[in-house]
């Protein structure tokens, strides 16, 4: 089993909806994953077809009397889970809810692939989510623009792999960033995920971008980037 953590390098970059196309793209390399919700804003449920109004999730399971966290799973399609996080009032949640280590432990027999949707990094570099066991795959999402560069620049990105998302090739600036990236971060995907409609329009139709539009640009982008995560696993 793998586990990919995704945050992006500053909030609203893309990173939740990553999550659901590439937990979509690596089912359909019948692989088995599982997609879970660290972000308390709750959205990743909104890919997978739940109700606006559907509040059950894994934190706020633990607050049930005999409640487990684990009976918030979803199959959203055969082979493809989800762990939503679930609304909870402000400042509900607490310390142990967010001990991850013996939970993924739990769940590494059942899946192939654990995706987990973190919050945006928070200033100087430190994770938004909780804590995370080793070994993790991390990986920061950004687009190509200067305010990315900037904090790039004054923060790295520590030893994660960076994926760059709504990339527009018609920009000579992010074609311009890109270059200079690919020079000076070692940990570049060698996939960016294009700007595509496809992908602003899966949300509103609630589905993962694969699903909605398999043939988009966006679609065909997410898996090669499947693609590419199978091929590191393979070499790990
Ligand atoms: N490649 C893309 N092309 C066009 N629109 C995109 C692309 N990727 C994401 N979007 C759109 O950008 C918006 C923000 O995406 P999303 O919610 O996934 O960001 P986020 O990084 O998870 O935000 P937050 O930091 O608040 O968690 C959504 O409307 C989504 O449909
Ligand atoms: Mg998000």
């Amino acid at each position: 089993m793998t586990v990919v953590a995704l945050s992006g390098l500053r909030g609203g970059v893309g990173t939740t909806s990553m999550v659901a196309a590439l937990g979509f793209a690596l089912h359909g390399l019948q692989q088995r994953v599982l997609m879970i919700d660290l972000h308390p804003r709750n959205l990743l449920r909104l890919h997978c077809n739940l109700a606006l109004d559907a509040t059950r999730g894994w934190a706020t399971a633990e607050q049930d009397a005999e409640g487990r966290w684990s009976e918030a799973l979803f199959e959203v399609v055969e082979g493809l889970y989800l762990l939503p996080f679930g609304r909870l009032e402000v400042g509900a949640l607490n310390e142990q809810a967010q001990e991850w280590t013996q939970r993924l432990q739990q769940l590494q027999a059942h899946f192939d692939w654990i995706l987990l949707d973190m919050p945006a990094i928070l200033p100087g570099g430190q994770p938004g989510g909780p804590a995370l066991p080793e070994p993790v795959t991390r990986i920061r999402v950004l687009e190509a623009d200067a305010a990315c560069h900037a904090l790039l620049s004054t923060e790295g990105a520590g030893d994660d792999f960076l994926l760059v998302n709504r990339f527009d090739p018609i920009s000579q600036l992010q074609r311009d960033l890109l270059l200079l990236w690919g020079e000076r971060q070692g940990k570049l995907i060698p996939q960016v995920i294009h700007r595509d409609e496809a992908m602003a329009c899966a949300l509103a139709w609630k589905s993962p971008v694969g699903y909605y539009a398999p043939d988009s640009l966006a679609s065909h982008d997410v898996r090669s980037l499947a693609t590419w995560l199978l091929a590191q696993g393979a070499q790990g």
